[in-house]
């Protein structure tokens, strides 16, 4: 009976102590304590695009830039070859757009956009699918992107080097799945 009494509060104080190192570690590891934690690094996009002057000051459509092919493929971001057809000549007299065009326009190099929403590898997912038969809104999976004067500052983890998700992660993904009543066996998602 006391040899049980012992045991139990021996594992009670093992069970406090390591309660308390991992809120210790989720602390010093996730805690927004730091402007951003240690265990992510941050980075700029490497032109200040901004979506609120194309699409509401120059008046662009979303698919003008963003469309589904005629085949099903995603158009994805745009080549530089789109943004030449107004940016050849400069458009205004913004350090911004005199940047874009000395570092990409004139040199003619591809734009290394980052994707907020970039995926693991082994994830499959298709906007035809969202968009032909389901019709979802940009807006249910991406938010406010698309809308904004900036592109947000890109967050991603030093781990996996994959972007931090806020709104397109597993739990999401399979949610609406669940509500729609759409496919959400793993190999819907996963190959
Ligand atoms: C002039 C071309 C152009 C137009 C018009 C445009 N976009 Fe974009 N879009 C871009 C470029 C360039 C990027 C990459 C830079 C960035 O992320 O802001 C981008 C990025 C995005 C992304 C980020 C995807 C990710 O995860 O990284 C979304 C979402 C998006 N656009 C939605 C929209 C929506 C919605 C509209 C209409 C309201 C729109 N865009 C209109 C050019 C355009
Ligand atoms: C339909 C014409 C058109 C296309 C296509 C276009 N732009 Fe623009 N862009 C404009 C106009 C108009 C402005 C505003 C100029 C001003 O008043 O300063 C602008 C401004 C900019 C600026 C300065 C942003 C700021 O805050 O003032 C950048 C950078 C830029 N564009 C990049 C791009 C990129 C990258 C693409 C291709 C993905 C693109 N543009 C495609 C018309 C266009
Ligand atoms: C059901 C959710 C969902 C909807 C709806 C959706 N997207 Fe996406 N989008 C994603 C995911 C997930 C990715 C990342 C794909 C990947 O990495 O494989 C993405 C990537 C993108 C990208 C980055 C370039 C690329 O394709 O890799 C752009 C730009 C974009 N989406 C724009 C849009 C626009 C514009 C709309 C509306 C016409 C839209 N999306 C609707 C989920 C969605
Ligand atoms: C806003 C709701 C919503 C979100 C968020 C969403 N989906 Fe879907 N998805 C659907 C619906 C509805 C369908 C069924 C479309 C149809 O075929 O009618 C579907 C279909 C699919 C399909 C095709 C399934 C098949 O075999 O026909 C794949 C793959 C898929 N989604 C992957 C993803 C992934 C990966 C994510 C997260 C990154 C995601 N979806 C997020 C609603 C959503
Ligand atoms: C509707 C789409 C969808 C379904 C269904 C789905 N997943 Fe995922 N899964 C994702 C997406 C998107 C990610 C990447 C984003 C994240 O980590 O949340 C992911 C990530 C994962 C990861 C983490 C991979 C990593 O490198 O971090 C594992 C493990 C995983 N899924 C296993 C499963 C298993 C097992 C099932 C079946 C029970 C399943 N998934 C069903 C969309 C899905």
């Amino acid at each position: 009976m006391a040899q049980h009494n012992t045991q139990g509060k021996k594992g009670g104080w093992a069970f406090v102590c390591g309660f308390a190192l991992a809120f210790l570690a989720g602390w010093f590891f996730f805690g927004n304590h730091f402007a951003v934690p240690p265990l992510y690094g941050k980075k700029t996009q490497p032109v200040a695009f901004s979506h609120k002057v194309h699409v509401e000051d120059a008046g662009m459509a979303c698919k003008e830039c963003h469309y589904l092919e005629a085949n099903g493929r995603w158009s994805g971001i745009p080549k530089l070859d789109k943004c030449i057809e107004c940016h050849q000549e400069p458009q205004g007299d913004s350090k911004e757009e005199a940047e874009f065009i000395k570092n990409y326009v004139k040199p003619h190099k591809e734009v290394p956009w980052l994707v907020y929403s970039r995926q693991p590898k082994n994830v499959f997912f298709s906007h035809a699918a969202h968009l032909k038969i389901a019709r979802f809104n940009c807006k249910v999976c991406h938010g406010k992107m698309g809308y904004n004067d900036r592109p947000p500052v890109y967050v991603y983890s030093r781990l996996s080097k994959y972007p931090q998700h806020t709104v397109i992660v597993m739990e999401a993904c399979m949610k609406c799945h669940k509500k729609y009543d759409a496919p959400n066996s793993c190999f819907t998602c996963h190959k």
